[in-house]
């Protein structure tokens, strides 16, 4: 049997082996840099790969990222053109995403951050209640995690609206895609929150320009990649007040530099890219099958764009 390759700095491969054995019994799993003969490797189940290992594999057919998104991939500078390149797509990861969502989604409804401060100064004061039905949420990003997020934050009454490179059909939620569609998107906006993959046309998509067109007072929610955001407009809308607050999970470095001005400002909240990892209980399946598909010759589920990058 061909071997797998394993590589991630954050999953255990012992785990993922354990599990991996249960569909694939003889499985053959390589953990870099212990691949032994590198022409055994046909399927790579990888996050962050070290650059200029992918051309080594000569007989490679498939990259499985050990995560939704695949930037990871697409950094390679010698990516081989003749494999697939493949993702997970877990409900249990989608769950995940979407429980951290709404936590701050209802953080920032619930003035969590102004009741705080009063209680820090034992300060016993009643705030106006939040209007649910006139807070709008808007989810950029209507993929496998976007939908599920806008789904279950409509369920709860909030107005929720959805941004998509092509046009989708969402209920409960109004959509938007397309360029021309994201300032009616941001206008009506007032928690926006990032679920979109990194890719050249969405790198960088939260600067001064995109954040002027939110309504005075929003708040940003970034759980897709820290490059999405331009960390100096983001401080810099907040410290003037047009940005009421922001929630991080995801950074330009990570680990977020202990230097980094996110970690005091009293206004962000910061995550150590937690709100949706990575599970073998729950994607080992659909490895195995994929890994299976891809010895037999057959095409895997899950496949990613080369030309969109996601
Ligand atoms: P997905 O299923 O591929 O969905 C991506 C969505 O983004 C789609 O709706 C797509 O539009 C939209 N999109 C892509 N490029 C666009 C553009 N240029 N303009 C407008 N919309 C665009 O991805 P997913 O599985 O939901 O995951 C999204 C991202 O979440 C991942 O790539 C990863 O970066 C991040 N993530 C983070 C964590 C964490 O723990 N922080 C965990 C998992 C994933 P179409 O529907 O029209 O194609
Ligand atoms: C995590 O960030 C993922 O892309 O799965």
């Amino acid at each position: 049997m061909p071997a797998v390759l394993f590589y991630s700095p954050n999953d255990s491969p012992v785990e993922w082996e354990r599990q991996l054995r249960e569909f694939i019994p003889n499985l053959d799993m390589r953990v870099w840099p212990d691949i032994g003969d590198p022409n055994d490797i046909e399927f790579a189940l990888v996050w962050k790969l070290p650059p200029g290992n992918y051309a080594k594999l000569k007989n490679l057919r498939c990259i499985c990222s050990l995560g939704q998104g695949v930037d990871h991939i697409f950094t390679e500078p010698n990516l081989p053109t003749h494999v697939d390149i493949i993702r997970l797509v877990d409900p249990w990861m989608a769950q995940a995403m979407s429980e951290w969502i709404l936590l701050q989604v209802l953080r920032f409804h619930r003035q969590v951050p102004e009741y705080e401060n009063l209680e820090q100064q034992c300060k016993w004061e009643v705030l106006p209640p939040p209007e649910t039905s006139e807070c709008a949420v808007g989810i950029l990003g209507l993929g496998e995690l976007g939908r599920d997020a806008a789904g279950k934050i409509a369920t709860l009454g909030f107005n929720v609206a959805g941004w998509s490179r092509t046009a989708k059909i969402v209920e409960g939620v109004e959509c938007f895609h397309g360029e021309n569609q994201l300032k009616s998107f941001l206008n009506r906006t007032k928690i926006l929150c990032c679920l979109l993959p990194l890719t050249p046309k969405t790198t960088g998509i939260i600067n001064s320009d995109t954040i002027a067109h939110l309504p005075v007072g929003s708040y940003i929610v970034n759980a897709g990649r820290g490059q999405h955001v331009v960390d100096e407009c983001l401080l810099r809308a907040i410290d003037s007040g047009h940005i009421a607050g922001a929630a991080l999970d995801v950074f330009n470095e990570e680990p977020l530099p202990s230097e980094h001005p996110y970690w005091t400002h009293p206004k962000v909240k910061v995550w150590p890219h937690v709100s949706a990892q990575s599970n073998a209980d729950s994607a080992a399946r659909q490895v195995a099958d994929a890994i299976g598909k891809v010895f037999s010759g057959a095409v895997p589920n899950n496949l990613v764009s080369r030309e969109q990058q996601y």
